[in-house]
């Protein structure tokens, strides 16, 4: 796996435990076992930093806007951002438990990603960061907006959906929700979906069990999905490992 690329680039300051409120939780109905992380309850970034993850989040969000205006209400449209605060929180826990060893996420993808907000995050972290996305448009729209906030984040057009993967929950309705129908984008991206470290994503009601059967079925050994969920909570998984 490739190396972070820079140093972390966080004063970080250990919280008092997970489940302070502050955003991220763990759940309990998980097919594979949940990680409980250390939260950072107080944490400073580097000035430089900061600025640059608030100027992505102001474009993001401007973006998104526009989006809503011009898209979203004329035709429906599974895109919706989640909370880039309590996201970047959960990339720097992440980040923090593992900066000492072998386990320190260095890979990461986004599925779904939109605009690329969330992975051009990930990249100004110092993760290799990826992201896949079906609507080619959007695609290109995370492409310029990392080139203007000088990110070297990668993006590919295409489904999170690996080839020849089929959702069957054991109740048997293997319907995907919102998930769209695509050309799987792992060549283009060149990497497996199991050569990644962190994996997020962000899922409609009803499509959390699909993401987390793509991790245990393709995943890395010991790799983490966060899930954005409601009211910007992030659950996090770990997959087991052989
Ligand atoms: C709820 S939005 C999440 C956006 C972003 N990840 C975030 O958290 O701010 C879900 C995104 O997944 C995309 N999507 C839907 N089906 C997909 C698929 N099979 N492969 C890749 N992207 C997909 C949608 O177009 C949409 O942009």
């Amino acid at each position: 796996m490739d190396a972070i690329r820079s140093r972390a680039p966080w004063i970080f300051e250990p919280s008092p435990g997970a489940g302070d409120g502050s955003g991220t939780s763990v759940a309990t109905d998980a097919v594979f076992p949940s990680v409980v992380a250390p939260f950072p309850a107080s944490r400073r970034l580097e000035p430089d930093l900061r600025a640059r993850l608030t100027a992505l989040f102001l474009e993001g969000q401007e973006i998104w806007n526009r989006f809503e205006t011009e898209v979203r209400q004329k035709e429906w449209h599974p895109f919706i951002h989640g909370n880039y605060e309590r996201i970047l929180d959960a990339l720097l826990a992440q980040m923090a438990l593992g900066s000492e060893g072998p386990s320190a996420p260095r890979r990461f993808l986004e599925w779904g990603s939109a605009t690329g907000v969330v992975t051009i995050m990930a990249d100004m972290l110092g993760f290799d960061a990826y992201g896949i996305e079906l609507d080619a448009d959007l695609v290109e729209v995370a492409r310029r907006l990392a080139e203007r906030h000088d990110s070297q984040a990668r993006f590919a057009a295409g489904s999170f959906l690996p080839e020849g993967y089929r959702w069957r929950p054991p109740d048997g309705d293997g319907r995907s929700g919102t998930l769209g129908d695509g050309r799987s984008a792992y060549p283009e991206l060149g990497h497996g979906l199991d050569t990644f470290d962190l994996v997020y994503g962000y899922p409609w009601d009803g499509e959390a069990a699909l993401m987390t059967d793509l991790m245990e079925r393709s995943g890395g050994p010991g790799a983490r999905l966060l899930m954005h969920g409601g009211a910007g909570k992030i659950r996090i998984f770990e997959r087991g490992r052989p």
